[in-house]
């Protein structure tokens, strides 16, 4: 079945895109079938994965504001185990329709029942922004990947996206459906400066074993791939960050077959 997982923190830049596109393309090393949704104004993981602005007629904001379904937005990539909701720019009034809609938080849940086996994993690349788009994601997954930079301030704000968590789980209690912190994924370490595993040590202590153990490093084929507008996993397979997300890949299975299982 489908595990939904969305990669959510309304921090900007601590790398959810990058997660997303990567983590899919990982997983589809691992001979598995992903959807991404790309719910970012600034479509940057829909042309990651190759898709060009203006290629497609719908986009996942559309579906959103109930012009379209997702079945008939879903993009095919030229990898053939990676679909893409892709997202749109310059798309004004969105918020304010959804918030016109009697079903304003499940929309997505909705529309995702339809599609949901089709896929070994649905990633959700949120915006940075914890509105009723974020509310949406988060209603419609299992689970939560909270990406956090290992820097100065990186749990910062981190109280504010719990309180949504735990908004978004009693909401989802009532339909007796439920939403885990799925793992809390360290990311852009400097591997050369002490200040990074000083915030490592500070995450763990507070979400303990819910950290990844992978961590991604900071690494400039990273930062590269993003400029050329391609996954890292492929612009540069054999780089720390690239390895990094093939390892993530591998515990976000696992850690799905041990709830499976349980
Ligand atoms: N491991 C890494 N090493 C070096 N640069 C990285 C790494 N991960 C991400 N970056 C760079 O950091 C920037 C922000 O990353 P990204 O876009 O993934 O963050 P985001 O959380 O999605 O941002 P936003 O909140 O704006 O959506 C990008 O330019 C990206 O290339
Ligand atoms: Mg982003």
């Amino acid at each position: 079945m489908g595990l939904i997982l969305s990669i959510a923190n309304q921090k900007g830049g601590v790398g959810k895109t990058t997660t997303a596109i990567n983590l899919a393309s990982s997983l589809s090393y691992l001979e598995r079938k992903v959807l991404l949704i790309d719910l970012d104004y600034q479509a940057n993981a829909t042309t990651c994965l190759g898709i060009h602005r203006g290629s497609f007629e719908y986009s996942v904001f559309d579906c959103l504001t109930e012009e379209t379904t997702l079945q008939q937005t879903i993009l095919k990539t030229d990898n053939p185990l990676i679909d893409v909701l892709p997202a749109r720019t310059m798309v004004e009034g969105v918020e304010e329709k959804i918030i016109l809609n009697n079903n304003r938080d499940f929309i997505l849940t909705i529309q995702m029942k339809a599609i949901k086996e089709m896929y070994d994993y649905i990633l959700i690349d949120c915006p940075p922004s914890l509105g009723y788009i974020t509310i949406n994601a988060m209603m419609a997954s299992d689970g939560i990947i909270i990406p956090v930079q290992c820097e100065f301030l990186a749990m910062d704000g981190l109280t504010q996206l719990l309180n949504t968590i735990r908004l978004v789980q009693s909401k989802k209690k009532v339909n007796m459906e439920t939403l885990t912190i799925f793992g809390v994924l360290l990311t852009m370490l400097d591997t050369r400066s002490t200040s990074g595993y000083q915030v490592i040590a500070e995450v763990k202590t507070y979400f303990n074993e819910k950290v990844f153990q992978t961590v991604i490093p900071r690494n400039v084929s990273c930062s590269n791939a993003t400029f050329y507008g391609v996954p890292v996993t492929e612009f540069s397979p054999k780089s720390k960050s690239s390895l990094s997300y093939r390892q993530l890949a591998k515990e976000v299975i696992s850690r799905h077959e041990q709830t499976t299982i349980r």
